[in-house]
């Protein structure tokens, strides 16, 4: 029997510990897969105030362990816990820098010492590993919190005894956060400027880049779809990363993500006020009902298609076509039930929209899980219209709620959603490609006219319950990365 793998699994969000978004959705659900596969598999986080308020039972593993900071060395405390599945998450303790609110930042921007909280996690991790003699064959590291993994252990970790020439993945979720920081903040990753600094390394515009560095500095790069991977080597995708990916071509790989169906299914969801499947979808109809009245929708629309949207309120989504047409939405008579937190402008346009149709439009703003759930088996149609997404799981979630996606065909979304042909009665959903507002209402009008069609309607929602995305397929891609970098 081949030897069992060992990863360590960096990212700086994990459900169900803290989550903003996707990434934590991954992160929580990729390694379990990957154990039941045979992995050995750990995790790292920082103790942020919401894993401490989250009553999870820790012990503690190191008290005041050294991690390098700029010149200096600082200690913290690392505490581990496990997951359901026994995967140990080591929980690295530092008040000043992690005891607050939220994961990054608040609403007036990304917390101002972020370099240096990421640049402790990632030194903190590799000195958890060194200190437990934990030696991966792979680390995969996740996004720019993590982008400095890499070209650590090609600097300062490359005399290390238990982590010189370790291999490292790097995926990237979304190219829009680049994890950019002046160059006077260098000193406090402990990378050498004459080694680092340029052009060919994490230079980026005379700044330092962590996602960059990420890129730069691993054996293998991957993204979250085939269709982002290919959009990324093009100006008008990779945000200025186009070149270096293009030339990473060979290394870079887009593996969908998957769905965890114990979290996301109506059948088993325990945030409904009734469950279904697709042998009894009674349930869903009782969902409709609950929503309708839980976010103040008019009775009178009971019959007419509910459009639900959850969601970051950032540009990257695409709101503002639905902004541009809301009148002419609201004239096809429909509902919409909307919850998003984030960019303040997008939340406003939200709130204005609510104001002009009290009673179709209703909106709900804040970071809220069972409502999530509710807003996924209430809807009958989910809103998903961005002007990229490297991969998207809400469409993947609404698939299996029945609930039937309109999407941009853009990143995963196009991966994963096929347009619905009423001749064949094969797709699961619609999308539309250009963007802008009338090749979005376009496809929306579509669909409102097949709603009217009951046997259509039913056909599209079955296709769309009966996919299968769930992680197995994708987890052993991963895999075979891993080992494929564990060669070089
Ligand atoms: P992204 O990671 O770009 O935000 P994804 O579709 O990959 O997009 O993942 C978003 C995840 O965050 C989903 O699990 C979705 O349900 C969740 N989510 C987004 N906004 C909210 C919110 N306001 N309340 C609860 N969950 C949310
Ligand atoms: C990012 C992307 C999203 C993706 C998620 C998980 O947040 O915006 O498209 O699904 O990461 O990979």
């Amino acid at each position: 029997m081949a030897e069992q793998i060992k990863i360590l699994f960096l990212s700086s969000e994990v459900v169900p510990f803290a989550k903003t978004g996707g990434l934590a959705d991954v992160s929580g659900t990729l390694p379990v897969v990957l154990k039941g596969l045979g992995a050995d598999i750990r995790l790292a986080l920082p103790y942020y105030r919401i894993i401490r308020e989250g009553g999870f039972k820790t012990d503690l593993l190191f008290n005041r362990l050294e991690v390098p900071f700029g010149r200096e060395k600082l200690s913290a405390n690392v505490f581990v816990t496990e997951t359901e599945e026994s995967i140990p998450v080591y929980l690295i303790e530092r008040e000043d820098l992690y005891d607050r609110p939220n994961l990054y930042g608040n609403s007036m921007g990304d917390y101002y010492d972020n370099i240096e909280r990421f640049t402790f996690f990632d030194h903190a991790s590799l000195k958890i590993a060194e200190a437990l003699g934990f030696r991966p064959d792979v680390i995969h590291c996740h996004d720019w919190q993590t982008g400095m993994v890499p070209a650590l252990i090609k600097g300062p970790y490359s005399e290390s005894s238990v982590l010189s020439g370790t291999s490292v993945l790097f995926t990237f979720h979304n190219l829009g956060h680049q994890g950019i920081f002046p160059v006077d903040k260098l000193y406090i990753t402990g990378l050498s400027a004459d080694k680092f600094f340029h052009m060919e390394g994490l230079e980026y515009w005379g700044n330092i880049s962590l996602l960059k560095a990420g890129i730069v500095y691993s054996d293998a790069v991957t993204t979250v779809s085939p269709t982002y991977a290919r959009e990324v080597q093009t100006g008008s995708y990779g945000m200025g990363m186009e070149g270096l990916l293009y030339k990473k071509r060979s290394i870079l790989h887009g593996i969908l993500n998957g769905v965890d169906y114990r979290l996301w299914d109506p059948a088993t969801d325990m945030h409904l006020s009734a469950n279904y499947s697709l042998s009894d979808m009674t349930g869903k109809g009782q969902c409709k009902d609950f929503l309708i009245q839980e976010m103040g929708i008019l009775p009178s629309l009971r019959e007419r298609p509910l459009i639900g949207i959850i969601s970051r309120l950032e540009a990257q989504k695409g709101f503002d076509l639905l902004e541009e047409i809301i009148e002419d939405v609201i004239a096809l008579n429909v509902g919409v039930v909307a919850l998003g937190t984030g960019e303040v402008t997008v939340q406003k346009a939200f709130e204005n929209a609510v104001k002009r149709y009290p009673g179709r439009i209703s909106f709900h703003t804040g970071f809220n899980e069972p409502l999530a759930h509710r807003i996924m088996a209430g809807a009958d149609i989910f809103l998903v219209p961005s002007r990229y997404e490297p991969c998207g799981l809400t469409q993947m979630y609404a698939l299996r709620y029945g609930t039937v996606p309109i999407v941009r065909a853009t990143g995963g979304l196009n991966d994963s959603i096929d347009r619905f042909e009423p001749r064949t009665g094969k797709g699961n959903g619609f999308k539309f490609i250009p963007y802008n507002s009338s090749a979005f209402f376009q496809v929306l009008c579509e669909a409102e006219e097949i709603f009217r069609d009951k046997k259509a309607w039913e056909k599209l929602m079955e296709n769309g319950m009966k996919a299968d995305f769930s992680w197995g397929q994708s987890a052993r891609r991963y895999l075979e990365i891993y080992r494929s970098v564990m060669d070089v």
